[in-house]
Order: structure tokens, then sequence, then C-alpha cells
């Protein structure tokens, strides 16, 4: 999708598409189209149910004076609410209902109502952004669709007062895109194509964007002592890897201790990142298995943040770590009874060899805690079933033993439509992970409380380290499509982070 910025004069064809606010309400640009088509608009609006709210789209059939190909109504919403994701959001349907129509080429027209925040500038780069998102797609293993079954729409216009300004605001936005897009692929790629091997190796690709990668093998993380991690790919035929991948923007403030003995150490990303989940010797039931793929989402999702980062040149200092292993029964595969010890020390009792994001984790975030000495974690994964059964498909269930940070995480979610919702610990649900015969066990045994025991689990390797965990499971991979985001992989996360970083980690005071 080629998007592109100009003045605010009508398309003499393509597709045109316009805004209207609540209760019908025409942006200028409607008004204009809809008097030099002598009330085609206001005609099409008196005869359908369409009423301008957001994420609402009418089709309207283009007089054939016009030399349009369509003319696409796009639902704002009330005037005063419209903001930077009611803008993407619009982006995104207006792509969903022209990119089946064979139409090669669209013109979008944005203004800033009246006591917008936003300028027009600001508002076309978001829509525009919308609009790129939305137009990803997962193709490269369809060898027989036909060209007039793929979408014909290539270029898109956006219509606004100063264009200039517009195009650097979405230059910044289409990196982000680029990082979404990064995890979508490596989300959407198939199990026997993406294993822990090829996922470090396109992590390695961010060396090009000047992220410093190193790939830990099998030998490196014995010396280590991760055995938590390499427990779970003992049974696997590709080799367990850890990618540690670090972010140093221009002036970002990269000692471990400021002058005021403040902590000024990295932002880290932690990722669970099990290409594929068996279950192990725990074998799950076949109905839906092939779904595991995606259960390295949390690694996709932080390798996707720091392309972004990189891409747009942040000025944070920025770690991710992620842990890739794939967990498979096999007459080597961990058993459920297995004694491990962690990196951290600390002992686990295997009791369900399906609990292995947690054990993959319980090194990652140590290793990124002792060797980074960071200001804050966060982690990402796709961990439990339990998060999906509490919060569905809306939220990120979300654990922290920092407030501040919890906080800056909800916020910055709440801004990029990637939302999470603050879940509770407490001593009671972590005493639930003590085992008889080890320090630990994977698994509390009991069904309550399942997303809440495995981020006790987490907890206890993290120490004081300021940390957040996202149970991305029931956000990573999406069922139906949604207004920027097409089903499949989501890319949940990048943006998200993203945003955090650049709101509360980027300049040199904080
Ligand atoms: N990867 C799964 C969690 C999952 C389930 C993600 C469904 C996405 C959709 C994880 O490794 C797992 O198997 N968790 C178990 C934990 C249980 C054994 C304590 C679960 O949630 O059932
Ligand atoms: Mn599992
Ligand atoms: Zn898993």
């Amino acid at each position: 999708m080629k998007v592109t910025f100009a003045k605010s004069t009508p398309p003499r064809r393509g597709a045109y598409v316009v805004g209207v606010y609540a209760e019908r309400k025409l942006t200028p640009a409607a008004r204009a189209l809809d008097r030099a088509t002598r009330g085609v608009v206001m005609r099409a609006l008196a005869a359908s149910r369409f009423k301008g709210k957001a994420r609402q789209t009418l089709q309207v059939l283009a007089p054939a004076r016009s030399g349009l190909g369509a003319i696409l109504l796009v639902g704002l919403g009330e005037a005063k609410k419209v903001d930077a994701l009611v803008m993407q959001e619009a982006g995104g349907t207006a792509y969903a209902a022209l990119s089946g129509n064979g139409i090669g080429s669209v013109a979008v027209a944005v203004d800033a109502p009246e006591g917008s925040k936003l300028t027009a500038a600001d508002l076309a780069a978001e829509l525009a952004f919308g609009f790129k998102l939305r137009s990803y797609r997962f193709d490269k293993y369809r060898t027989k669709e036909k060209p007039e079954d793929k979408p014909a729409l290539k270029t898109a216009a956006i219509l606004c007062a100063e264009p200039d300004k517009a195009r650097a605001r979405y230059g910044r936005l289409e990196r982000i895109a680029d990082g979404v897009f990064f995890t979508r692929d490596l989300v959407s790629e198939p199990p026997n194509v993406l294993y822990p091997e090829t996922l470090a190796e396109a992590a390695r690709t961010l060396t090009k964007l000047g992220v410093k990668v190193e790939v830990l093998g099998v030998k490196e993380m014995r010396k280590l002592g991760m055995n938590a991690l390499l427990g779970v790919g003992q049974g696997s035929a590709k080799e367990s890897k850890l990618v540690v991948m670090e972010w140093k923007g221009a002036g970002a403030a990269t000692k471990t201790k400021g002058k005021d003995g403040k902590e000024t150490g990295p932002v880290a990303f932690v990722g669970k990142g099990v290409t594929f989940d068996t279950g192990g010797i725990s074998l799950k039931p076949g109905a839906g298995m092939e779904e595991m793929k995606w259960d390295m989402g949390g690694a996709g999702a932080v390798i996707g943040a720091m392309k972004a980062l990189a891409g747009r040149k942040s000025k944070a200092h920025a770690v991710g770590v992620v842990g890739l292993v794939e967990n498979m029964p096999d007459g080597n595969a961990q058993r459920p009874g297995d004694i491990v010890k962690s990196m951290s020390g600390q002992t686990i009792e295997i009791q369900n060899t399906d609990a292995e994001g947690r054990l993959v984790l319980a090194d990652a975030l140590w290793y990124c805690k002792t060797r980074f000495k960071p200001k804050l974690m966060i982690d990402l994964a796709t961990l439990t079933g339990a998060i999906v059964v509490a919060l569905g498909h809306e939220m990120a269930g979300m654990y922290s033993n920092n407030d501040e940070l919890a906080s800056r995480i909800f916020e910055a979610g709440g801004k990029v439509g990637e939302r999470v919702w603050r879940m509770p610990l407490g001593p009671a649900y972590d005493k639930m992970m003590d085992s008889d015969i080890a320090d630990m066990k994977n698994i509390s045994g009991r069904r309550d409380a399942g997303s809440t025991t495995a981020a006790q689990f987490l907890q206890r390797f993290v120490d004081k380290t300021p940390w957040a965990h996202l149970d991305i499971a029931g956000m990573a991979w999406a069922g139906k499509d949604m207004a920027t985001v097409p089903k499949g992989g989501t890319g949940y996360g990048v943006r998200l982070l993203d945003r955090l970083v650049a709101d509360f980690y980027e300049s040199l005071s904080r």
C-alpha cells in the first residue's frame, strides 16, 4: 500500500472517501462533494441507515459525470470525540470497504473538526496509519489465488491542509507499521518454517537498523544454567535459542546509575517464543492444536517493537530478550515429575509439561535482569488459556509489582487501542505454587486463578525490578477482522510498547 499526501483537491478518478460525523453531519469535504454531484450524498444518506457512527461506511454509486469509480462515506462519530484512534479506525474500515471492489486508487479527504486538539495533518497521518494497518495480508503461501480475487487497491492519496506536515508525521507511523507487520508475519508463519533458529535469524535482520543482536544456543545457555528453558526444548529436534536485542538511541541514557543514584538502565522487554506448543508429554488434545504455532506471539511482539523503535530512531535505550523453544513429546522430552534448576538457582518441579511458557520466561527474565539491570521489565506471553476465559479477546491481562508502571502501560494501551486490564497478585496466590519436593512447581494443580498463579510463578524470577507481565493469549491472533487488524496474527503489543517508550522513556530527565 503506497500512501501519499496532497492538498485538498477532489480526485477525478478512482474512489473518493469523505467523512460524515454522527447524526449525519457532513464534513466540509462531504458537503462540497454533495454540491458538486447535485445532492448525491444527501440522497444516499436519506435512503440508508448510515448514521455517521464510527466504523460505519456507506458506498454510494458515483454519478457518471464525476469520473469517479466509487464514493465512500465513512462515519467518524461525534465530532468532539474525534482522536487518533477514531481516525485510524476510519482509515481501516474505509480500506476494508474498498479493497474488494477492483478500484486501484483512492483519495481520502481529511479535515479537523472544530475545536480539535489534533490538526488536520495529524488526523490525516493517523487515518493513513489505519489504512496501512488494515491493508496487511499474509498470502505468500497461496499459489492459486486469481489476480481478480486479490485486493486491487494499491495507492491512497490523503488530502488535507498542510500535506507536508502530515507526511512527516506519517513517516514515524509507517516505521511502527513496519514493526507491526513484522510481528504479524512471524506469528503467521507455519511452525515447519518458523522454529527457534529461523526465528532467531529473523530477529537478526534488525541489525540493518542498528540493533545489536546476539543469539545464544544450547551450549551457551547450558553454561549459564538456563535449565528451565532448556528442559522445555529438549524433546525437540530444533535447537533452542535465546535472542538478545539492544537498541541504544541517540542521546539515550545508557549508564546503570545516574548521578542522583537513580536507576537509568534500559527498558527491557522479554518474550515467550514457543514456536510450537504440543504440550509436550502432557500432550494437548489434537483439535485446534495448529493454533499453537502462534505461541511465540510474545517473542514476536518484542521483536516487532524493537524494529519499530529502531526504525523510527527512538531516543531510548531498550533491550529485548526472547526465549525460543519448541515444545515436543519425544524420547528425550521432559517428563512430568522432573525437577530442573533454573538460572536463578531456584528449583522447579515440573508437574505439567504444557505449562512451559513460564519455564522459558523464568530463565529469560532472570538473564535479562542480571545482565542489564533494567529500570523495568515487561514480559509478553501467550501464557494461559485462563486469561482468555477471563478477558476474552478485548484486553490482555496485566500483572505488575509496580503501580506507576502498571498505570503507564494501561494509559499507553488505551491510546493505541491495545488495551490491558490489571489483574491481582498476592501472597495467597504465590503460595499455590509451592512444591513439596522443590522450591516451586510449575502448575498450581487447581483450576482456579490459572493466569494469576502463572504470573506468581514469573514474579519469583524478577526480584525487586519494576516488572509487568502481559498475558496476551487472547490477543496475539484474531479470529475475525477488526478495524485496523485483519484476522490472523494481530501484532498486538508492538504499538503499546512503542507508545509506552515514546510517552515515558525517551527524554533524559525520566
Ligand atoms: N500456550 C498455552 C496457553 C494458550 C492456550 C495460549 C490457548 C493461547 C491459547 C500454554 O503453554 C498452556 O498450555 N497453558 C496451560 C497451562 C496449564 C497447563 C496450567 C493452559 O492454559 O491450559
Ligand atoms: Mn503449553
Ligand atoms: Zn504455550
